[in-house]
């Protein structure tokens, strides 16, 4: 590809390298180049938390990060929290509580309460609530969203 770069990176704990445009959003990247379809694209403007992933133990928006920024960063998508045979205690509990409809906003909402319960492990509603207040969703209402990160927090701590 012409202007393309080789980026190496971890993701998931996998070393993995790509050769592509450097200003490529790493959201596209995961999706397109390394088939990791779990990361959501919502609006693709940084408001909605669609496309949360963890990078280097914080939490980006993956449509805004391009692929440049990403050499030699840790980066943690929804398969790596869990899978279907062994799911992270945050997606049983959503699971368990409804916090799931459509899903589209699901991967990055598990993420973002990755990262709220590893900064707080016991957060109270209000904390729960600021802690997601980057990720939208349509379908839920959030109570069930909260109830799922309630639950996840007694499971972990
Ligand atoms: Fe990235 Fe909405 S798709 S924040
Ligand atoms: Fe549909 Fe949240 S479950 S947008």
């Amino acid at each position: 590809m012409k202007n393309s770069v080789k980026i190496d990176f971890k993701l998931n704990g996998q070393d993995v390298s790509v050769e592509t445009h450097p200003m490529k959003r790493l959201l596209d990247v995961l999706r397109e180049e390394l088939d990791y379809t779990g990361t959501k694209e919502g609006c693709g403007e940084g408001e909605c938390g669609a496309c949360s992933v963890m990078m280097d133990q914080t939490l980006v928006n993956s449509c805004l990060v391009p692929i440049a920024q990403c050499s030699g960063v840790d980066i943690l998508t929804v398969e790596g929290l869990g899978n279907q045979e062994n799911l992270h205690p945050i997606q049983q509990a959503f699971l368990e509580c409804g916090g799931a409809q459509c899903g589209i906003c699901t991967p990055g909402m598990l993420m973002a309460s990755f990262e709220l319960l590893q900064k707080n492990p016991c957060p109270n509603e209000n904390q729960i609530r600021e802690g997601l207040a980057g990720n939208l969703c349509r379908c839920t209402g959030y109570m069930k969203i909260f109830d799922s990160v309630k639950k996840a927090s007694e499971v972990l701590k």
